[in-house]
């Protein structure tokens, strides 16, 4: 089990022109806290903390996302997007599909996006995004945490059913042991691809990202406002957000939701 190498992350995304900085801890509270509180003190964009584990760990809706230490990769990106704050939910969308796209460079695995914020394999929970919207006085920032179960093989009882790895998902692992250097790299190279797609292009991202839909076709349930709606999930429009169809025919958009589950 390797540490992660920051010089090493550095070195290439200078020599790849990649805009990130790259930082490494042993052990942290939380890397989306801290990079939220680089973000206040003025930090500029492009810092990207990975942690070797968290103490405090944090999803959505207040779930803990804990994993083992070093078996995965969990790392919070700080952004200050040049265009307008409407256009920052597309951010979660791109990284989505950047998390997609690299896996299937690095592995014979096909991952599938769950509207809105996870990333599916074999349909279970390989990856989950965090997205939280910053307003210092210095400006706003995004801070964007990605967790991405790599090499994790158990599981808490809760979450057995339902969450899986890179490693668990292939078909026949010839090794016990994925590489995450090199996946943080792919990840950190896709992650910036993808989000020159923001702006000129994201209509083309979300075809892709449609084509990668777990969503589309299935009966689900899920919160909006406080309020729960059933329906079934038809398409993404064009910016990315869902088409549902309810119980009485009528379609509706979500720009986003909460606890999005599938009724069977
Ligand atoms: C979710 O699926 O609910 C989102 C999970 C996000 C977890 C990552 S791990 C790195 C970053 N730091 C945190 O505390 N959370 C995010």
């Amino acid at each position: 089990m390797s540490r992660l190498d920051a010089s090493a992350l550095n070195a290439a995304c200078e020599a790849e022109a990649l805009p990130w900085r790259v930082q490494v801890v042993d052990e942290i509270g939380s890397t989306s806290d801290a990079v939220r509180e680089a973000a206040l003190s003025g930090e500029a964009s492009g810092l990207v903390l990975f942690a070797e584990s968290q103490t405090a760990g944090r999803g959505r809706r207040d779930n803990r996302w804990i994993t083992p230490k070093g078996k995965d990769l969990m790392f919070s990106l700080l952004l200050r997007p040049e265009v307008p704050a409407a256009l920052w939910s597309r951010l979660t969308t791109l990284a989505a599909l950047a998390i997609c796209r690299a896996i299937e460079i690095e592995l014979p695995l096909q991952p599938m996006i769950k509207w809105p914020n996870d990333v599916y394999l074999h349909d279970r929970k390989v990856s989950g995004l965090l997205a939280e919207v910053v307003t210092p006085k210095t400006g706003m920032a995004l801070v964007l945490g990605i967790g991405l179960n790599v090499n994790t093989d158990q599981f808490p009882p809760d979450l057995e059913s339902s969450a899986t790895s890179l490693l668990s998902g292939l078909q026949r692992p010839i090794i016990r042991e994925l590489d995450r250097q090199q996946l943080a790299l792919v990840l950190l190279r896709q992650l910036h691809a993808q989000f020159e797609r923001l702006d000129h292009g994201f209509h083309e991202a979300v075809a892709e990202v449609r084509e990668r839909s777990w969503l589309i076709g299935r009966q689900i349930r899920a919160t909006v406002d406080g309020s729960e709606l059933f329906g079934r999930a038809m398409d993404l429009n064009s910016e990315g957000h869902l088409v549902l169809a309810l119980p009485d025919g009528a379609l509706t958009t979500l720009s986003s939701a909460e606890g999005v589950r599938q009724v069977v």
